[in-house]
């Protein structure tokens, strides 16, 4: 069955996700207005097309038809300049200096698949027939710069992918201003808007609030997607939750600084605009160049966030990740950085190993200091080469050592960096973003390498590609730990300086699809101070990052939960940490630890060499339940119960992709004085079929767990938790 339709007579474009349909019209004169993006209809047959009204203040292209006017109809991709006052989605800069827009209809093409888009990260297919592209060229009778706008309906995931594609076929150059990858107005403003904000230790927290009047956006100017904001935001339906409601979720997939936002306007419609930011961005398009931008994912349901996310988990796994790690369970690590900082020698890591394999650990990662001449955060970066003091028999060893012990072995890396006090700096001082004649600001003691320069980036391909051959290395930690400023190439003329962090995020995505396909066997792990970073474009390069450097069971309540609301448990570093723990001093139990840790992809970041006895029977019990539920966690769905923003509780849990086991996880923050009798209702499972309680052998109805609950015993203590796990009687 077709996924896009054209209707020549109404000149109608119909797009049907499983679930959903996106409707375009073209009207008179080549406007391309937007019909709808929601519930799936099986026909459009014309009738409730935009109505135009002759409103005061709205200007109409010509003098014949007054109520025909760009500023109240529905646009699919709209300009700057002849109408419509609303924000923009695009604005081009001429020659002469005009940045006046008027895109008109000049023809389409449905093909089967979905083309590459190159350079940036994407959505990809296993075989053509997975998808179907649309691409609708539009263009302004004043010059010959074509956008091409591009969809790709999934037919399996109730998902559509947009991206724009600007090509000056004129003879003379443009300059983008703004280019964003999308842009849909909404019928009406009965809307609220869902964003994730937060900080350093502090990600992914959810933000939700009524739609108001004007602009309201989130967006990075960081040069990085960022702690502090994330580019994503979904419009829902008042009243929707979990599991009902209407929700339009876009994702994009894009590393560096974005502007998402949405606007209602004077009329009572909103807008939402996804893309690059345009904040100090342009791009100069030469006659015969082309310039795509990232791509957005958009999810629509009438089912709630759940199955947003649900949806968003499955394309992700799936179609973004990739490699050959993407469908493997991911091994437990131990990673050394609370556990020693920079203070460490390759005994200290051989001891760490050693108590690390007893307990069953698969992993271990030697994190920050093992280079250059790095006994703090002051020196060293860009300079990697093994620093004989700590590792005297060097990195080979070291990883042989683990290895023997029968561990993998894991290395950090910082590659975007520089450090002042570095050979690399003091060999190549104009390879980091600089403006000449300012002086470099510092943060965290380095400076940014500017990979806008393909040098700069054949020079990290082949640094990190060296260490990576010269010893057993099966993991790779790769962090970033500072934002952008003085954003400014060396490489580029004055008219291209503001090229500078995008290009940046293009030299990134090169290096790391070089080095990821010469070493197919290294699982890559990205991080940005914990998940500055957490972004799909990275996703799609490194199938796990790590979700924050903020290890507190309790504040990891909210951020795996904001964090969840996009990415699968898969893709998110989770780790048991000691306490108190080292960023909120918090004392929390470690089976509390251990059941948040398990929730998402298991690591541990503490001295194992100095727990007791029980504990580390505690932990290579932990170890050996989480191989056991792994596959649930990792590749099965994820259902959201209880929202660390609503209370002292917080569940989740998970049903393996075959239905025959699932996990579930409560935590509770603080203990309340006469605990209620709790009644945890789940979710997922057969109302037709039986499960059993594996800890007490107890058969409950898929329909009673999920109508009436399985009830939390009463805790006297604040910060505990409960692991259910639940089989399916017949899957005995
Ligand atoms: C920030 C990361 O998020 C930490 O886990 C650790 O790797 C440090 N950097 C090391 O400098």
């Amino acid at each position: 069955m077709s996924l896009i339709t054209y209707d020549a007579e109404q000149r109608v474009f119909h797009l049907q996700t499983p679930s959903s349909s996106y409707l375009m019209q073209v009207l008179r004169d080549g406007w391309l207005a937007h019909l709808h993006w929601g519930r799936r209809v099986r026909h459009y047959h014309g009738g409730i097309a935009p109505v135009h009204l002759d409103r005061g203040f709205s200007p109409s292209p010509d003098g014949s038809d007054r109520p025909f006017s760009p500023d109240s109809f529905p646009q699919e991709y709209p300009t700057y300049g002849t109408g419509d006052f609303r924000t923009p989605a695009c604005q081009v800069q001429r020659e002469d200096g005009s940045t006046v827009g008027d895109l008109r209809y000049t023809g389409h093409r449905i093909l089967a698949g979905k083309p590459a888009l190159p350079g940036l990260p994407a959505v990809y297919l296993e075989s053509a027939d997975e998808a179907e592209t649309l691409e609708i060229d539009l263009k302004d009778p004043a010059d010959d710069l074509v956008v091409t706008l591009r969809y790709t309906v999934m037919r399996d995931h109730d998902a559509l992918i947009r991206s724009v594609c600007f090509s000056n076929r004129g003879t003379r150059p443009v300059r983008l201003l703004r280019a964003l990858s999308c842009s849909v107005d909404f019928r009406d403003a009965q809307y609220e808007v869902l964003s994730l904000h937060g900080a350093h230790v502090k990600e992914m927290q959810v933000d939700r609030h009524p739609v108001h009047a004007g602009v309201q956006s989130v967006e990075s100017r960081r040069g990085h997607s960022s702690h502090q904001h994330h580019p994503f935001l979904a419009l829902l339906r008042p009243g929707s939750d979990e599991a009902h409601g209407e929700v339009h979720g876009i994702s994009l997939v894009y590393s560096g600084n974005f502007l998402a936002q949405t606007e209602l306007d004077q009329f009572g419609t909103v807008r939402a605009n996804l893309g690059i930011n345009p904040f100090d961005f342009s791009w100069l398009l030469e006659a015969g160049e082309s310039f795509h931008t990232p791509e957005a994912v958009m999810v629509h349901t009438e089912k709630g966030l759940g199955a947003m996310s649900r949806t968003y988990h499955e394309l992700y796994r799936t179609r973004l990740c990739r490699g050959r790690h993407r469908d493997q369970a991911r091994p437990v690590l131990i990673n050394n950085w609370e556990a020693t900082y920079f203070d460490f020698d390759a005994d200290k890591i051989e001891q760490l190993a050693q108590a690390a394999h007893s307990v069953g650990i698969e992993l271990l990662v030697l994190d920050d200091g093992w280079f250059g001449h790095r006994d703090n955060d002051l020196s060293s970066l860009g300079d990697w080469v093994v620093d004989r003091r700590k590792l005297p028999a060097g990195l080979d060893d070291l990883a042989r050592r683990v290895t023997a012990l029968g561990l993998q072995f894991g290395l950090w890396f910082e590659p975007e960096m520089v450090s002042p006090d570095s050979d690399l700096y003091r060999t190549h001082p104009d390879w980091c973003l600089h403006v000449p004649d300012r002086r470099r600001t510092v943060s965290r003691s380095q400076l940014v390498l500017d990979l806008s320069r393909p040098e700069v980036c054949d020079h990290l391909i082949d640094a990190i590609g060296q260490v990576l051959a010269s010893a057993p290395i099966r993991y790779v930690k790769w962090d970033m730990n500072r934002h952008m400023t003085e954003v400014g190439s060396a490489a580029l003329p004055p008219d291209r300086q503001r090229e500078t962090a995008h290009r940046y995020m293009l030299g990134l995505y090169r290096v790391l699809e070089a080095l990821t396909t010469k070493f197919p066997e290294v699982l890559f792990e990205g991080c940005s101070g914990g998940g500055g970073r957490f972004d799909p474009g990275m996703l799609h390069y490194m199938p796990q990052t790590w979700t924050s450097d903020n290890t507190d069971a309790i504040c990891r309540l909210r951020i795996q939960h904001g964090t969840s609301l996009i990415y699968p448990a898969i893709t998110m570093g989770s780790h048991v940490s000691a306490v108190p723990n080292h960023q909120v001093h918090r004392t929390t139990p470690l089976a509390t630890r251990g059941h948040v840790a398990m929730s998402g992809n298991l690591g541990y970041e503490l001295d194992l060499t100095r727990l007791s006895a029980d504990e580390l029977d505690a932990i290579r019990h932990q170890v050996a339940e989480y191989k056991a539920i792994r596959p649930v966690v990792q590749f099965g769905s994820f259902h959201r119960l209880l929202s660390p923003y609503e209370g002292d509780e917080t569940a989740w849990m998970f049903v393996g992709q075959d239905g025959r086991e699932a996990v579930v996880v409560h935590v509770t923050t603080l203990c309340p004085p006469q605990q209620p009798i709790r009644f945890l209702r789940l979710s997922g499972l057969d109302a037709h079929a039986d499960y059993r309680d594996l800890a007490t052998g107890r058969v409950h109805g898929g329909d009673e767990l999920m109508h009436l609950g399985l009830i939390v015993p009463v805790q006297q203590e604040d910060f505990q938790s409960l692991m259910v796990r639940l089989q399916r009687v017949d899957a005995n």
